[in-house]
């Protein structure tokens, strides 16, 4: 087992105007599973290929544990990758599949069947080791993909979106078994996803990227409620965040001509340059306040999902026109007591619930 750690590293695509992944600082812990999360194109693939071997690193380097493998062949480096497509050989049988690799690294053909029984054992593909890849659900093909790097015991596992090819109720019950797996073994792992909720319900730590550039790494929790900046502020959590600017006033910003309170010593800070501040709350942070109070929203559109109701609203302009715009804002609401659409409902957001950010950097304000 080790730890990975990527050090500035930077990957330059031939005729790219700007780097695919631009001076990535991480540092990834011994049987620690991190994910990264981002929207398509962001540079995941590109940092779990550099650490992978199948991808140069024009700037900076790569370790796994203290070796430095920034130029080592992916064959010394130790790492077991799981693609998307999982890549299996379709004239082999399940347990050829996963010996396939022992088997070119010269390993014993007991030792062999020791490993690849074992994995198999583990993954619940006992019954199916002498089938064909054709002859097995997506499921049963996802895990002879994970068993194929179990087998090879590598000190990091490398996993590229393994569950995009499954349907959304198969892919909650692997991506469990995944994350239980990855805890019973300990074997550190990388795991990219564009999937937010995958990226939170499954890793100890979370790396948000955006054009390449890491944004924020932290546990689950911490992004949730402590968002580096409106972008991840946006990424994390379904819903997401309402994000809105406005003039800054006395005692906070003022937003369809009501005033939402922002602590004095934020909203200072945050309105510095421009006299305005960027707030985030999210929907389940808001209250219905009574008029009088609160900032009024037009109702939309009323989505009940049974447990809960989500009203999908328009915040108005400020009479003055001082808002830059209106903006769309998302509350989550007790289904019983759920608004009818065209009404105006006053929101509040509840205590410590505000996100406050600087409307130019986009950065949080503590
Ligand atoms: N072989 C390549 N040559 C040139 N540019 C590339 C190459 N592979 C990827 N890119 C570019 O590098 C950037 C990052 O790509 P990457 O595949 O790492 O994104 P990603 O985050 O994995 O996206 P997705 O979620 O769509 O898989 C993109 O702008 C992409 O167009
Ligand atoms: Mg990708």
């Amino acid at each position: 087992m080790a730890t990975v750690t990527f050090d500035s590293a930077t990957r330059m695509y031939p005729k790219a105007d700007r780097p695919a992944v631009d001076n990535l600082d991480l540092e990834i812990g011994d049987g620690e599973f991190l994910v990264l999360v981002g929207p398509s194109g962001c540079g995941k693939s590109t940092s779990l290929r550099m650490l992978a071997g199948l991808e140069e690193i024009d700037a900076g380097s790569i370790r796994i544990g203290d070796r430095d493998v920034s130029d080592a062949p992916p064959k010394d480096r130790d790492i077991a990758m799981v693609f998307q497509n999982y890549a299996l050989y379709p004239h082999m049988t399940v347990e050829q599949n996963m010996g396939f690799a022992l088997k070119i690294a010269g390993v014993a053909k007991d030792e062999i069947g020791r490993r690849v029984a074992e994995a198999a054992k583990i993954l619940d593909l006992e019954d199916y080791l002498l089938r064909r890849p054709k002859a097995l659900s997506g499921g049963q093909r996802q895990r002879v993909a994970m068993g194929r790097a179990i087998v090879r015991n590598p000190q990091v596992f490398l996993m590229d979106e393994p569950l995009s090819n499954l349907d959304a109720k198969l892919r909650v019950q692997t991506r469990t078994q995944i994350a239980a797996l990855q805890r019973r073994l300990a074997v550190t792992t990388v795991y990219v996803t564009h999937d937010q909720v995958e990226a939170m319900t499954m890793g100890d730590r979370v790396a948000v990227l955006r054009d390449g550039v890491l944004q924020q790494c932290d546990t689950p929790g911490a992004l949730y409620e402590r968002p580096a900046n409106t972008f991840v502020a946006g990424f994390i959590g379904s819903p997401a965040m309402n994000v809105v600017t406005g003039p800054a006033v006395d005692g906070g910003v003022r937003l369809a001509g009501a005033v939402l309170p922002v602590p004095r010593e934020k909203l200072a800070r945050a309105a510095a340059g421009t006299g305005r501040v960027t707030v985030g709350f999210r929907p389940e942070s808001l209250e219905t306040a009574p008029p009088g109070e609160g900032v009024p929203v037009v109702v939309n559109v009323v989505e009940q999902l049974g447990s809960d109701a989500f009203l999908y609203a328009t915040l108005g302009a400020d009479d003055d026109g001082d808002v830059l715009h209106t903006a769309d804002v998302v509350v989550r609401t007790e289904p019983r007591t759920a608004a009818a659409v065209g009404e105006t409902v006053h929101l509040r957001v509840r205590e410590d619930c505000l996100h406050v950010f600087d409307p130019v950097t986009q950065l949080r304000v503590d």
